[in-house]
Order: structure tokens, then C-alpha cells, then sequence
């Protein structure tokens, strides 16, 4: 399987990351030691918030219940249940604010 490359669009840093079709957005910045928030990592909570710039994620099964109609109008996404379509660039992950 082809991996694909998540894009950080930081200000403090810009690197891609390779990411296999079976990994999880948050599984892979996990591992590169990104901060991001987490705590459910099933789509419920919402502390994952990130916003996504370009590409396309899918959830499979899951539902991103932590994910309310403005934020996903603003950009954002679920890292913590989002496998990648394509290739993807992110910006910094948010904490969530509500
Ligand atoms: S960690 Fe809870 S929605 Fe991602």
C-alpha cells in the first residue's frame, strides 16, 4: 500500500510525515512527539481539533461526533479517527475553545 504525506504547515516548523492507510492522523504525530491534544480517541471529545488546509480524510465506520457543523465549515478535523485519502497539510492542532 502507497503511503501518503501529512504536511505541517507550523510556524514553528514545516516537515512532512509518511503515513501508512492502517494509521490514524493522531497515531502519527504521536509518534513524531507533535503536541496535540487528546483524550478520547474515538471522535467523541473534540480535543483533537485540527484544522486541515488541504487533502482529504475519512473516518470509515466512525462517526466525528466531536466535530460540530461551524467547526467543520471553519476547516476542522478529528485526527484521532482520520485516515488519509490523499496527501494532507495541517495547520498547528488547536485546543479546543467552546
Ligand atoms: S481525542 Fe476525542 S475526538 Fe479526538
Amino acid at each position: 500500500m502507497k503511503n501518503r504525506q501529512i504536511h505541517l504547515a507550523f510556524p514553528s516548523t514545516s516537515q512532512n510525515l509518511s503515513i501508512s492507510q492502517d494509521e490514524t492522523v493522531l497515531q502519527v504525530l504521536i509518534r513524531h512527539e507533535i503536541p496535540i491534544k487528546h483524550a478520547c480517541t474515538n471522535g467523541v471529545c473534540g480535543v483533537c481539533l485540527t484544522p486541515l488546509l488541504s487533502g482529504e480524510v475519512d473516518y470509515g465506520q466512525q462517526q466525528p461526533r466531536g466535530l460540530n457543523q461551524k467547526e467543520l465549515a471553519q476547516g476542522y478535523f478529528l485526527p484521532c479517527i482520520a485516515r488519509c485519502q490523499s496527501d494532507i497539510t495541517i495547520a498547528e492542532p488547536k485546543v479546543k475553545v467552546r
